[in-house]
């Protein structure tokens, strides 16, 4: 599988720094504002949230601070990723962070134990990710849910534009590196992401496009 250094040409250092400097602004007041209208009130007490791809840990640390009663499980392929996470201070007694490629192996989990399994902004880098939805589908609980929240395809004139406008790029060498990730970034569309769910046997529970950059889904798995 590529992974984002060939994609992206960062190192794992700029990746991380740049998933920490842009957490606040992606997961942001509407980001909460989905997440406890379609999410939070369908978790079951003591629930086991899953992040999937959870780079440094953020998401699955402010997860942790809605619900202190939750097991948390954070798995990434990048071992500094995982470093990052484990010095953070989490909520909940209950924390596992670990270095897991999920495309290459299954997820260390029993079947039908998993409340929520959020993937943010990494199916889009796998090469194939029928076989990574089936395993969330494996894991998931009855009623458990899937947040997806990931890329959606964009004009290339609309994304070198947000590039520079809202993500402040600008130069040379922030241009070559727009266009190799113009492919990556902007692989799916809407539709490809409801195709992708429903051919993984995914019911899509709500959706929203809360950037111009992505779609958030919350599906489950049909019966
Ligand atoms: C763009 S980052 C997003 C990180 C985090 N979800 C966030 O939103 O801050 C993509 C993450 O997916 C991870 N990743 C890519 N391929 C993976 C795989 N096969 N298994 C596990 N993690 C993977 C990368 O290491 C990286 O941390």
């Amino acid at each position: 599988m590529p992974t984002h250094q060939s994609l992206g040409g960062a190192s794992d250092e700029d990746l991380l720094q740049r998933m920490v400097v842009t957490h606040p602004e992606r997961f942001d007041a509407p980001f909460w504002a989905f997440f406890d209208a379609q999410v939070g009130g369908r978790l079951p007490p003591r629930p086991v949230i899953m992040d999937l791809g959870c780079g440094p840990g953020l998401l699955l640390r402010d997860l942790g601070e809605r619900r202190p009663d939750a097991t948390l499980l954070g798995y990434d392929v990048t071992p500094a990723m995982i470093a990052y996470g484990r010095h953070l201070t989490f909520k909940p007694a209950s924390v596992t962070l670990a270095v897991h490629d999920v495309a290459a192996t299954p997820l260390p989990l029993a079947d039908a134990t998993v409340s929520l399994a959020s993937m943010s902004s990494v199916l889009h880098v796998f090469d194939e990710p029928l076989p990574t939805l089936a395993e969330i589908r494996r894991v998931l609980a009855p009623g458990g849910m899937f947040l997806l929240n990931d890329w959606i395809r964009q004009p290339l004139a609309t994304y070198l534009a947000w590039r520079r406008d809202v993500m402040n790029e600008s130069g040379p060498d922030a241009l070559r590196r727009a266009f190799r990730l113009f492919p990556v970034h902007n692989k799916y569309t809407v539709e490809d992401w409801r195709w992708l769910l429903g051919e993984a046997r995914f019911e899509i529970l709500a959706q929203a496009e809360l950037r111009a950059s992505h779609r958030i889904f919350v599906a489950t798995p049909t019966r």
